[in-house]
């Protein structure tokens, strides 16, 4: 299976022996190989989401690496959960699938809900324009999506995130979405006091996040992964 688009090689969809999304070009799975649920634990709950929304924040979300939209759908579940707050969420992608090829994965992945449905409807917007919403049960949910590569990508925004989630593929095998570059971005982009959450406990990860201005800590993993980092921006970082 494989998307269009522009930005760089479409995005290459193939299945690891446990059932999850595999991209052959980077020798790595889309999620973790313990489960989808990494979606929840590692940037939903790592974020602390569900109390912030609880509290009525409005969240914009920075996302490297859009991918499926798995973290995208478990925080849309969890503003939904919530019943307060807002969410807006925006994202860079180097290899987005095309419509028919997310539609496809989303199909086999036996999480469909209506949220997903949402998702898909306004996916080939994204797309194509670059924003769109998200509409479900009264909540919109503005997405937007640069496509392009790691740091050109982000240097293309200008936000305050409160939220970042450090999304791609394996730091040895995505070294693109992992630079001192890529975080000086994330840095720029974060709000003080705003959230990052990652799935990887890498060394480098952690010393070139705190480089720039955050405040990265080692918290119990997801699964299989011992570790993982989760920290904040830091006011004068
Ligand atoms: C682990 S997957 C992200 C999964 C996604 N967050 C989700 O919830 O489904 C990593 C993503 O980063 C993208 N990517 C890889 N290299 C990139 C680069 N240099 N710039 C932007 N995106 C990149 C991949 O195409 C892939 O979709």
């Amino acid at each position: 299976m494989s998307g269009t688009q522009k930005g760089g090689r479409p995005g290459e969809l193939a299945w690891s022996e446990e059932g999850v999304p595999f991209a052959p070009d980077y020798d790595d799975v889309y999620y973790s190989r313990s489960g989808i649920e990494q979606g929840d634990h590692v940037f939903v709950q790592g974020s602390d989401l569900p109390a912030r929304l609880g509290r009525g924040e409005a969240i914009t979300i920075l996302e490297t690496g859009l991918g499926l939209g798995v973290n995208l759908l478990a925080a849309v579940r969890a503003l939904l959960a919530a019943g307060r707050g807002s969410l807006r969420h925006v994202s860079i992608e180097l290899h987005p699938l095309s419509p028919a090829a997310m539609a496809e994965v989303h199909g086999r992945l036996g999480r469909w809900d209506e949220v997903t449905a949402a998702f898909l409807e306004a996916y080939p917007e994204l797309l194509e324009e670059g924003t769109a919403a998200l509409r479900h049960q009264g909540h919109v949910i503005p997405l937007e999506l640069v496509i392009g590569d790691g740091v050109a990508a982000l240097r293309q925004l200008d936000l305050r995130a409160d939220a970042v989630f450090l999304d791609g593929f394996a730091p040895a095998c995505n070294p693109a979405l992992w630079s001192a570059e890529v975080f000086a971005e994330l840095a720029r982009l974060a709000r003080p006091g705003a959230s990052l959450a990652t799935y990887t406990a890498a060394g480098a990860v952690r010393t070139g996040l705190n480089r720039v201005g955050f405040d990265m800590r080692r918290c119990e993993g997801f699964g299989l992964k011992r570790h993982r980092l989760a920290g904040r921006r830091l006011a004068d970082g």
